[in-house]
């Protein structure tokens, strides 16, 4: 790359990078320093300084973008290429023997080699390398979005910027966790405390801030450190082994975890995992469990995934940290749908890295059956990021003359009308459909960021404009512009904040119809098949047409064709059951919903339209694609979108359930599938064609036939 130029400056450049990457990696990754900090701040300077007069010499590899770039105004968006899972977890021998006694049937072999990790407490990131140079780094997010947290990633010190050694593929996303060392935390909490900061409850939650930071020279201040554990996206050929590709990731430069070993059976499991227990106090970042991956690449890829888990891996937690404390109150939460919850109102106190004061006990049934009472000294415990639990009454647990068992209210606490029982179920319901504790919950919940989205909207602010009388249900948001001088009068408000939740609404009347779908809080309707339900109705004048019918019907007999029709219309979408079904109807019969429905018309509210597909351009529907390798004409992502758009679904790994796997050059494992599992590859020019309509003239995979046999 740098070979091709005569220019001095540039060649010293490109020397002084190499120098100082490398010195870098020595000191940060392989621990084995031999640079002196002199000559390493006296190179960086040199460095700087060519910079500075030749500002065209910059590169994103260059060691002096690990200082920070200028603040930004927010993250951008990142899809990941492929999404970003989660763990199964298994908490004992059983259910470890379980998980592998599922996996060996899955792929009809016994005995499979498994890599062990340690499972790091810490955040998940991806990192992309174009022609070996770090392009881009983003949060998990989601799973299928994140957050691009570049500048922030460059300025961690074990992560190269520019990979070394041989074979540097074209295209490389990695996937790793970030974590705060334990040495350093407690260090800089103090420091904070003494600048008068807000301090952070765990290195977890430390790390997380530190790398979302808006300004990434803060986060070159923090001493952030990466492991990456694992390759999501990869031009070439991989190695077989799970435990290969780690090995293959040190040599290009990476931190991996020195930890880690393979264990050929659940003895060797076993072992591992008690070894990391006991190595736990020793080490330098927090660990909650162990990673158990089966190693073999072309097993994990016939195992694929199950929902957002992989079937070939699993995690081992610790067990939950346990505490005992005093049960102060049972208290009664409302819900956004009027559900009655109890919760514990503890004694305050720290638990599995955080300070707990409440804890939800779901519901009379669990209170009973635990047997705990107000008043009660109880054993709470929290594992990671679980929610707190009240395990039970602690076994030195006294109760006083005046200890007697709960029982749920008769009444709302909030509005006081008489609660009802949902049917079968042990939910108890306010029925209050204008009870202030479920217009509040809604308000909340219509204004956060999984549904509108309105940023400065929280839980406070949302509970001040109820009580003072400035909304009542979700419409008069888009009214608030109107009362501009009165919402600066507002305790903790001011004309800045106002402006910015002003234009903060005023942006969210364009959200997709999905977004306002969800947060209309329809019971049972989530995010997922609000999506499914928007794709349905695709504009915000349909849904309200369909609720003016629904209301109609709702004064014609029971067995009138037009609600039936309604239910087994929204039935007939993919994805869509009975209950949620009953459940989108219920709603859109009450005369109050139809009327905050017009109003947020009238007020402005206007998803962009979702454009009518063509249903005989939907030639892939039920049809699934695996797209693997390098392909010339289109990116990978390209042709998944246009699989997408032709109603097909899209796969991470072959199973017997693919029907193409559209192969371009390099396949590596996944291409091995298909031709095991005798499912039909697509060569590129054959893919353009069958995106252009064409009858394509399926090529089967070589090996024999009857090895398909095998695995059905
Ligand atoms: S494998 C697809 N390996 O644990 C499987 N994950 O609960 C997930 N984690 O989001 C990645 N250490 O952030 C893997 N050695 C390790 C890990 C690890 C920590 C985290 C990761 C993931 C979470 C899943």
């Amino acid at each position: 790359m740098f070979a091709m130029t005569s220019n001095p400056a540039a060649e010293r450049a490109a020397e002084l990078r190499d120098a100082l990457n490398r010195a870098n990696r020595l000191y940060y990754v392989d621990q084995t320093p031999e640079m002196s900090d002199p000559e390493w701040d006296s190179l960086l300077r040199e460095l700087q300084t060519l910079e500075a007069d030749h500002p065209e010499l910059l590169t994103p590899d260059s060691p002096t973008q690990r200082v920070g770039a200028p603040p930004a105004e927010g993250f951008a968006e990142v899809i990941h290429p492929t999404p970003m899972l989660s763990l199964s977890n298994v908490f004992d021998r059983d259910e470890l023997e379980a998980w592998h006694r599922r996996v060996s049937e899955y792929i009809e072999v016994d005995r499979f080699d498994m890599s062990c990790e340690l499972k790091i407490d810490g955040l998940a990131i991806a990192i992309r390398y174009e022609q070996g140079v770090l392009v881009q780094a983003a949060t998990r997010g989601d799973g299928v979005r994140g957050e691009d947290v570049s500048a922030n990633i460059r300025t961690i010190k074990s992560i190269p910027l520019r990979l070394t050694g041989d074979d540097v593929p074209e295209i490389l996303e990695v996937r790793g966790e970030v974590f705060f060392p334990l040495s350093a935390f407690e260090r800089f909490n103090a420091e904070r405390a003494e600048q008068g900061l807000q301090t952070y409850v765990n290195p977890r939650n430390s790390a997380s801030g530190s790398l979302r930071q808006l300004d990434s020279a803060e986060t070159a201040a923090r001493p952030l450190d990466a492991f990456v554990y694992s390759v999501s996206e990869f031009g070439g050929d991989m190695p077989q082994s799970h435990s290969d590709v780690l090995t293959t990731l040190k040599d290009w430069g990476f931190k991996t975890n020195i930890w880690n070993r393979v264990a050929t059976d659940l003895d060797g499991v076993e072992d591992a995992f008690k070894t990391a227990a006991a190595d736990r106090p020793e080490l330098d970042y927090g660990i909650d469990g162990l990673v158990i991956k089966v190693d073999d690449l072309a097993l994990q890829s016939r195992l694929g995934s199950v929902g957002r888990d992989p079937r070939w891996a699993t995690a081992w937690k610790f067990p939950a940290e346990q505490v005992t404390t005093r049960l102060n109150e049972i208290a009664i939460n409302v819900g956004r749908t009027g559900s009655l919850t109890p919760y514990a109102i503890l004694e305050p106190v720290f638990v599995g890295g955080v300070t707990v004061s409440q804890a939800t006990l779901h519901n009379a049934d669990v209170i009973a059956e635990k047997d705990i009472r107000a008043g009660d000294m109880v054993i709470v415990q929290r594992a990671g990021d679980v929610i707190p639990q009240i395990v039970g009454p602690a076994p030195d647990n006294k109760r006083g003359p005046d200890s007697k068992p709960f029982g749920m209210p008769e009444r709302c606490p909030v509005c006081d009308t008489t609660v009802v029982k949902d049917g079968e179920d042990v939910v108890i319901r306010c029925v209050n459909g204008s009870c202030p504790a479920q217009t509040v919950r809604l308000l909340e919940h219509f204004a956060s960021r999984g549904a509108m989205d309105i940023e400065g909207m929280g839980e406070k602010l949302v509970a001040v404009l109820y009580q003072q009388g400035f909304v009542a249900d979700v419409s008069d948001i888009f009214k608030l512009h109107a009362r501009r001088d009165e919402l600066i009068e507002l305790e903790r408000m001011g004309e800045t904040s106002v402006d910015n939740l002003l234009k903060a609404i005023e942006d969210a009347k364009t959200q997709p119809l999905a977004r306002l779908i969800t947060g209309l809080g329809i019971p049972h309707l989530g995010s997922e098949n609000a999506g499914l339900i928007s794709d349905h109705f695709r504009s915000l004048e349909s849904l309200i047409d369909s609720s003016r019918y629904a209301n109609i019907w709702r004064h014609m007999p029971p067995d009138d064709d037009g609600k039936t029709k309604q239910i087994a219309s929204l039935t007939g979408i993919d994805g869509i059951g009975p209950t949620i079904a009953e459940s989108i109807r219920d709603w859109l019969q009450l005369g109050s919903n139809l009327k905050i429905l017009e109003h947020l018309k009238d007020r402005g509210v206007e998803p962009p339209p979702i454009e009518e597909r063509d249903e005989s351009e939907q030639r892939f529907a039920g049809m699934r694609f695996v797209v693997t390798g390098r392909l010339e004409s289109l990116s990978r992502q390209e042709a998944q979108t246009r699989i997408k758009e032709l109603g097909g679904a899209v796969s991470s790994s072959v199973s017997k359930k693919t029907n193409y796997v559209v192969v371009g050059a390099d396949p590596g494992s996944k291409y091995d599938s298909a031709v095991r599992l005798n499912v039909p590859v697509l060569e590129e020019d054959e893919f353009l064609s069958f995106l252009g309509g064409a009858d394509v003239e399926l090529q089967t995979p070589t090996e024999e036939s009857s090895q398909r046999a095998l695995f059905e």
